[in-house]
């Protein structure tokens, strides 16, 4: 495990435009793991801005998101198809036709959890996995369980998770209650992982999941144990750690 220590959310998500750019530079082919939330949104920015200038090409790249609230069609403004869209895809020359993200609104769990297995072994697996942190320790909508999942799956979101993505709606009572997400297995057989993680509330399940056990009780502490896993977050999110 490799930690980037940047001094703010502005330069943790410099850094891990950085590390994407080299990625898309080196293998213009690449699969890019990709999240939402709040975190990536910097990075997200980043990558348009050298894109627009033109120092970054997405045309080859293919992309696979994380996760989809169930319920939600592509065009709900809070769905996470659309997110994509206005944060990166509108801004940059990615085809939209390679892009994958779960169907919201496919009803039946497991012909879209199959669906979207297939969809990943297709590409060949992920070259690069971009992650956010969840306050409880997600990683994708992984939720604390007792048992690290493997494959995609629909997942019923904690109370916890249900309040952080409050904000992002009018009443809690909006928030879809479950989500289809990525498994473990899909994410730690990416050749690479990234995550970005910033503020002082995030400063303890930092510590946890990276300085404490292994355990599916902190699903993003399994990321301990990957081969190519960087950490970039900033001052106050590693404020915890020696
Ligand atoms: C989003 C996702 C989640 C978020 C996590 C952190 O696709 O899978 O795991 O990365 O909830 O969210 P923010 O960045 O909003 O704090």
């Amino acid at each position: 495990m490799k930690i980037i220590r940047a001094r703010d959310y502005d330069h943790m998500s410099r850094q891990a435009a950085n590390i994407i750019s080299a990625q898309v530079i080196i293998k213009p082919d690449s699969v890019l793991g990709l999240a939402t939330g709040s975190s990536p949104i910097g990075t997200y920015k980043q990558l348009i801005a050298w894109y627009e200038k033109g120092d970054i090409d997405f045309s080859g790249v293919r992309t696979v998101n994380l996760d989809e609230y169930v319920g939600l069609d592509a065009n709900h403004v809070q769905s996470y198809a659309h997110f994509m869209r206005s944060n990166l895809f509108d801004h940059i020359n990615l085809r939209l036709e390679n892009t994958n993200i779960p169907s919201g609104v496919e009803p039946d769990a497991e012909t879209e959890c199959a669906r979207y297995d297939r969809v990943i072994r297709g590409l060949g697996g992920i070259d690069l996995q971009l992650l956010g942190l969840g306050p409880n320790g997600h990683i994708g909508f992984n939720e604390p369980d007792d048992h690290f999942s493997k494959t995609t799956h629909k997942v019923a979101l904690t109370d916890a998770t249900v309040k952080a993505n409050t904000r992002f709606f009018d009443r809690e009572s909006d928030v879809p209650r479950y989500a289809y997400t990525m498994g473990i297995q899909d994410i730690m057989q990416a050749e690479r992982v990234v995550m970005v993680v910033s503020g002082a509330g995030k400063a303890g399940i930092v510590r946890e999941a990276f300085f404490g056990p292994v355990t599916p009780r902190i699903p993003a502490s399994i990321l301990q144990i990957h081969k190519d896993f960087t950490l970039v977050a900033d001052e106050e999110a590693l404020s915890q750690i020696d």
